[in-house]
């Protein structure tokens, strides 16, 4: 593979070619792996298999997972590509055959005549994996989720025994309620400017829709829930299929219309609340509360839409900051207060507190310069109580992945959890780091050092309980 032409293939940004298997000898650990964790911590992300023909960082590439399974103070690891039909077809023919989301390509009449998939729209199942229901599955927000076997290996789609229906589109940020452990999601279609919530519940079973009716298709990545309700944000970004499929870039971004933050009552019942302000965009929320009549929600603000056609543009390089945006159902005021100066993404909390008031996010970050697609060295903590953020660095050329809260089990209290994260610094390799979330002056307590590369990727999570 040429990949000198893709800005956001290169350093730890570029993929590995193999799916590895590795026993607890075969890895080098450091420091002490928590004896009490049952489970395994597992991250998607892109991991192109060919040369791709276009790549727009952070959508496109196949969907790989890393894993590692704790059990007992022991660990282990494996790597799989999630055998997406795009991805089986490609194999077939040996050759990339699909576009990126920021320029699609017509599917080779040949493809389609030899039984290929014939949809443009490549589902990467790159962005997130999740156990819910006893149901491990790596998401993608444009299509079905693909259901996986504890090993990583490949079922297929998974329609949640038929509620989804063709076209559905499910989020790959799902968030679950601590109380009813209900899976409150949502679906988009290609084909609809509107918006579904979606609730399973703690058995995967479909048990709630709430529509939410839009005059146009906006770019709705996150959901955030507080007790009562479900907040989105509708920025003014949209993406053009049609502009997409003739090659012109498709990413929209009318500033002037300014963000509309709607809190959608989760009982199903009730008026949508709307709020409007100034123009921003978020990938990521960290988590959202109610409080004296008010809705309080932590989320990375970005400035403007962070992606474009062009590739290596600089776009990717906007500041992204944690904020606190305070809504008031009385008057319908929106404040809106940067929280911290530190560049940070990939937002997450103890998930016993989600929906609830807490004390810690916590969130990857940097401390030095954007340089061309470097990403980020540092785990930091953000403590909503004295104000602090606190980092972590690994190294100034390090890349740090999404740091996972996982939590301790013996202790309700949120600083007694480990923070999980895939770490790549240059010169000591790949690990995964688990830092005390209560202490990050002390660094790591354990580094599970991993022979070869762990490329950068979204989103990770902690199975409870499952295992091999
Ligand atoms: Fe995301």
């Amino acid at each position: 593979m040429d990949l000198s032409a893709f800005p956001y293939l290169q350093g730890n940004y570029a993929p590995i070619d193999e799916e590895r298997d590795y026993s607890e000898e075969q890895l080098r650990i450091e420091g002490q792996v928590p004896a009490n964790l049952v489970g395994a911590f597992m991250r998607d992300g892109p991991n192109v298999a060919f040369q791709p023909n276009h790549y727009v960082y952070p959508l496109d590439g196949d969907g790989m997972v890393h894993a590692v399974y704790f059990r007992d103070g022991h660990v282990e690891y494996k790597n799989r590509w999630v055998q997406t039909s795009h991805l089986m077809t490609e194999r077939k023919f040996g050759r990339t055959l699909y576009g990126s989301v920021g320029k699609l390509m017509e599917v080779p009449q040949e493809v389609i005549d030899a039984g290929g998939e014939p949809n443009p729209v490549r589902n990467t199942a790159n962005t997130n994996v999740l156990y819910h229901g006893g149901k491990l599955l790596a998401m993608w927000e444009g299509g079905f989720p693909h259901l996986l076997n504890n090993d990583l290996s490949t079922v297929g789609l998974y329609d949640y025994g038929g509620a989804l229906q063709p076209g559905d589109a499910l989020t790959a940020h799902p968030k679950i309620c601590p109380d009813t452990g209900d899976l409150v999601s949502c679906t988009q279609r290609w084909d609809s400017p509107n918006y579904w919530v979606q609730v399973f519940d703690a058995k995967g079973v479909h048990k709630q829709t709430i529509p939410v009716e839009f005059p146009r298709k906006g770019i709705i990545h996150d959901l955030q829930i507080t007790e009562n309700y479900i907040v989105i944000f509708y920025a003014p970004s949209f993406h053009s299929l049609e502009k997409a499929m003739k090659g012109e870039d498709p990413f929209i971004w009318e500033p002037e219309k300014g963000t509309r933050i709607i809190a959608i009552p989760r009982s199903g019942s009730g008026e949508n609340m709307v709020f409007e302000t100034d123009a921003f965009f978020s990938w990521h929320y960290c988590n959202g509360f109610e409080q004296g009549g008010k809705i309080h929600i932590d989320y990375v603000w970005i400035n403007s839409i962070p992606f474009t056609q062009a590739q290596g543009t600089g776009v990717e390089k906007q500041p992204r900051r944690m904020y606190r945006m305070t809504l008031d159902p009385a008057t319908k005021q929106v404040t809106n207060e940067q929280f911290s100066d530190v560049f940070c993404e990939f937002s997450r909390v103890d998930e016993r507190r989600m929906g609830k008031d807490y004390r810690y996010g916590f969130a990857t970050c940097s401390n030095r310069d954007w340089g061309d697609a470097h990403g980020y060295n540092c785990t930091g903590r953000f403590d909503f109580e004295t104000g602090e953020t606190k980092l972590w660095e690994y190294g100034p050329e390090a890349n740090a992945g999404e740091p996972v809260h996982v939590p301790n089990p013996d202790s309700e209290r949120e600083e007694d959890g480990y923070i999980m994260c895939y770490v790549f610094n240059p010169g000591e390799g790949a690990f995964l780091s688990i830092l005390s979330a209560g202490d990050f002056d002390n660094g790591p307590v354990a580094k599970i050092h991993i022979p070869g590369r762990v490329p950068n990727g979204f989103h990770a999570n902690w199975m409870q309980g499952l295992c091999l």
